[in-house]
């Protein structure tokens, strides 16, 4: 399959190139997207043919439900049944934007994209182009990230093109993502709301608007399989890679000393090391290729860059990363999440 790319100009978003692109998802194609979050890839969330083409292209486990995205918030009722008031709460705070509810599903709702399960997941988006595209195919789409399952979530369309080129109709190219982190997931179908996946919208904020508690998962903190995630996609080794990664965690001064000794001894063994650095301890490493993920006084910019930052390492071919930790203020938790996956949970304290 030729893979279409077209660079959409988010100031002036190109009508025809739009429509052409809502016309794929209605025949049923998938097509590749910006969200404020990562790349999606997008097909008819009502079509189990579409949810299988999703998980083709992707190579992903069919067992690992798709989030429904919606442009108008009334949708919310066309895909999820008995919506709690909570729901509408959230909506009302958060959407469009960077939150995932899983409520009870209508049986409008194929399995297919649900993995089987009796729940679904709903996003509204705050991107002009990913709305568009809702709108224009006339219909409610289904999108995991646009990675080939097991790599780093995309955060630009060259991502998507290197991982899917050829196996997906279209790629729609509105430069790199704001956020750069996959949303929150709150599921509303337990007693007591509950994160299932960490993000830029933080549980305290989620708290704050409901009125009430919410818990994290135990299943995301565990660092052994002891405990399982409730959200099935949770469970996979996610956003690896290819190098054996490794967080130094503590002061700063002693995490550049251990991480400058760590590189010595790994390039004694005649291996290739990558640093994952800030703006602020950049110039401090004797490694090769030191990486700068983003400045400290800025955390968004490190959730911005750090799945660009993986993909990297990939391109580079190196052998091993070590990385700072970074248990920044406020979405520290959601960057740790996925940071900690990538490093298979090696962690050296100091
Ligand atoms: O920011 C995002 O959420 C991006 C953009 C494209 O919107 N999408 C995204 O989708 O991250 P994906 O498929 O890569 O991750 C969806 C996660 C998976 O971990 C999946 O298991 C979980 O949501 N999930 C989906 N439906 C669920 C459900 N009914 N119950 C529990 N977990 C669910
Ligand atoms: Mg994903």
């Amino acid at each position: 399959m030729n893979t279409k790319l077209y660079k959409i100009d988010l100031n002036n978003i190109d009508a025809e190139k739009m429509q052409e692109a809502g016309d794929l998802i209605a025949a049923g194609e998938l097509v590749g997207f910006p969200t404020e979050t990562v790349y999606g890839l997008g097909g008819d969330g009502l079509r189990p043919d579409a949810a299988k083409k999703i998980y083709e292209a992707k190579g992903r486990p069919s067992d690992n439900p798709l989030i429904i995205h919606i442009a108008e918030v009334s949708d919310l009722d066309r895909v999820g049944k008995n919506v709690p008031e909570q729901a509408r709460k959230l909506a009302d705070a958060f959407w469009p934007g960077p939150l995932t509810m899983i409520v009870w599903k209508k049986d409008e709702v194929p399995f297919a994209t649900t993995g089987g399960l009796n729940t679904v997941a709903v996003r509204m988006p705050n991107h002009p182009v990913a709305l568009e595209l809702i709108r224009r195919s006339g219909k409610l789409i289904a999108a995991p990230s646009a990675n080939t399952s097991g790599r780093p979530s995309p955060t630009e369309a060259s991502h998507v093109m290197g991982d899917l080129d050829g196996r997906i109709a279209m790629v729609l190219d509105g430069g790199p993502v704001g956020i750069g982190i996959e949303s929150t997931i709150i599921d509303l179908t337990e007693p007591v709301p509950m994160i299932l996946r960490p993000g830029y919208i933080t549980p305290e904020m989620l708290s704050e608007v409901l009125g009430e508690e919410v818990i994290i998962d135990p299943g995301i903190i565990a660092a052994d399989d002891t405990t399982k995630p409730k959200a099935p996609g949770m469970k996979y080794k996610h956003y690896a890679p290819k190098a054996d990664m490794v967080i130094v965690d503590g002061e700063e001064a002693a995490v550049v000393e251990k991480i400058n000794a760590l590189t010595q001894e790994a390039h004694a063994s005649g291996k290739k090391v990558a640093v994952v650095a800030t703006e602020e301890t950049k110039d401090r490493y004797t490694s090769d290729v030191v990486l700068n993920i983003g400045a400290r006084q800025d955390e968004d910019s490190i959730a911005r860059h750090m799945y660009k930052i993986l993909r990297e390492c990939d391109k580079l071919d190196v052998e091993v990363i070590f990385s700072e930790s970074f248990k920044t203020p406020r979405i520290g938790q959601a960057i740790m999440n996925r940071l900690l996956k990538a490093a298979a949970h090696q962690v050296i304290h100091l």
